[in-house]
């Protein structure tokens, strides 16, 4: 993915940083604009896995619209020029003061995840003396085959209303003058990399549908959520296949000739184009283990710390690894599980090598924080992009 050009620019700046390759977005998401095309499936981009203005403007450009979970995302959608009727408002603890600021900026749709909520919505636009336009987060109980920090559509998970509760709901929905039901909503998790799990997804929003029309419900809206994974063993897998993706919606969903499909995508469109770039600082070799001790740590790349996740490490300075030599390749924060690969296999590394950590565009600069007193991570483009 790099080129001599890179590394050569990448030796000059100060690390650590996120390198994002906009040209390499751009292509991901034209793929992605194209292949839901297909179908006149609609794409909210799941502003959560990266808000980087550069980023948003070039998913904006390409007329996706945006999911947000926070009343700062629903902000930033707007101030980056997202058209307000492609804002979807989602998040199991709406504060009233950023249901209120929603209302205002009229969005296209609370995505509700309560029987409360729903109240509370309804009193707030009441006071306004608007209708808000809402649809359901229904838990199907579909099982995502993830990691269990991040899948969501499982019974009595926090998210979501679950089945047994739709009665009450419905209810609520007839009796609420300033709520507009328009569809319903479902994400069972993130990092999905088996396309059947969204087979038995279909089959559990087929049946809420009907569930919804047989009680007078006009469902004009069905949003299946996002979660479609990406190949962080294999980076250079640059594109995820969104078309075999969309082509099981399109096979296993009974879509109404009324109906809109809406899918709230993050990870597949945003994350690889982007890698954590850092340099070696130390190297200790000791009996038993050698450790590489980068100036990236947890603070900028919590992945690793948090869900053990992976993301391939490569040394850039040194792309041949013939004599591979094994690393723990750890950052400098005080907590032993900032470390970022065990046993990692890479040429003979030194103190100033650039070390790449790869597939980190979703949930990486996000989710940076500011533990130790660590300074703002900067980011840099690709020149083309
Ligand atoms: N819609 C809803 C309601 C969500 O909660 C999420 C992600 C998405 C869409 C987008 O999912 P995606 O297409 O990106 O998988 N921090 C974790 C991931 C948390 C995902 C939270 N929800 C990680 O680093 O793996």
């Amino acid at each position: 993915m790099f080129s001599d050009k890179d590394i050569a620019r990448f030796a000059n700046l100060e690390t650590p940083f996120y390198y994002y390759d906009l040209t390499l977005l751009q292509k991901t998401l034209s793929d992605c604009a194209a292949a839901a095309k297909v179908y006149n499936f609609h794409v909210h981009y799941a502003m959560k896995a990266n808000f980087n203005p550069a980023v948003l403007q070039k998913i904006k450009t390409v007329g996706f619209g945006a999911d947000c979970v926070s009343g700062g995302e629903v902000n930033k959608a707007i101030e980056i020029g997202f058209d307000k009727k492609q804002v979807v408002f989602a998040g199991v603890g709406k504060s009233d003061r950023e249901i209120n600021a929603a209302l205002d900026h009229d969005i296209f749709c609370f995505n509700v995840e309560s029987i409360q909520e729903l109240e509370v919505i309804n009193e707030l636009a009441a006071k306004k003396g608007k209708v808000a336009r809402v649809a359901i987060r229904i838990n199907p109980n579909v099982d995502a085959h993830t990691h269990h920090n991040i899948t969501t559509g499982l019974d009595e998970n926090k998210f979501g209303v679950n089945s047994w509760d739709l009665p009450a709901c419905a209810d609520t929905l007839k009796n609420s003058p300033n709520l507009e039901f328009i569809g319903i909503h479902f994400h069972i998790g993130s990092q999905i990399t088996n396309l059947d799990v969204y087979k038995n997804l279909c089959v559990r929003v087929n049946e809420f549908a009907v569930w919804f029309e047989e009680r007078g419900f006009i469902v004009k809206v069905l949003n299946v959520g996002g979660g479609l994974g990406i190949d962080y063993h294999n980076p250079e897998q640059q594109v995820p296949d969104f078309a075999a993706y969309f082509k099981v919606f399109q096979d296993f969903l009974e879509v109404r000739s009324n109906q809109e499909v809406h899918f709230e995508l993050g990870r597949a469109l945003v994350g690889q184009c982007s890698s954590l770039i850092s340099r070696v600082l130390y190297v200790k070799n000791g009996k038993k283990k050698n450790f590489i001790i980068l100036d990236a740590g947890m603070t900028e790349l919590m992945r690793p710390a948090l869900y053990q996740a992976y993301h391939k490490i490569e040394n850039i300075s040194k792309l041949a690894v013939a004599d591979a030599l094994k690393y723990d390749v750890v950052g400098p924060i005080c907590e032993s599980t900032d470390c970022f690969g065990k046993e990692v296999e890479l040429p003979e590394t030194f103190r100033g090598d650039l070390i790449a950590l790869r597939s980190t565009g979703a949930y990486g600069e996000v989710m940076a924080s500011h533990y130790n007193l660590r300074e703002n991570i900067v980011s840099v483009y690709d020149t083309e992009g």
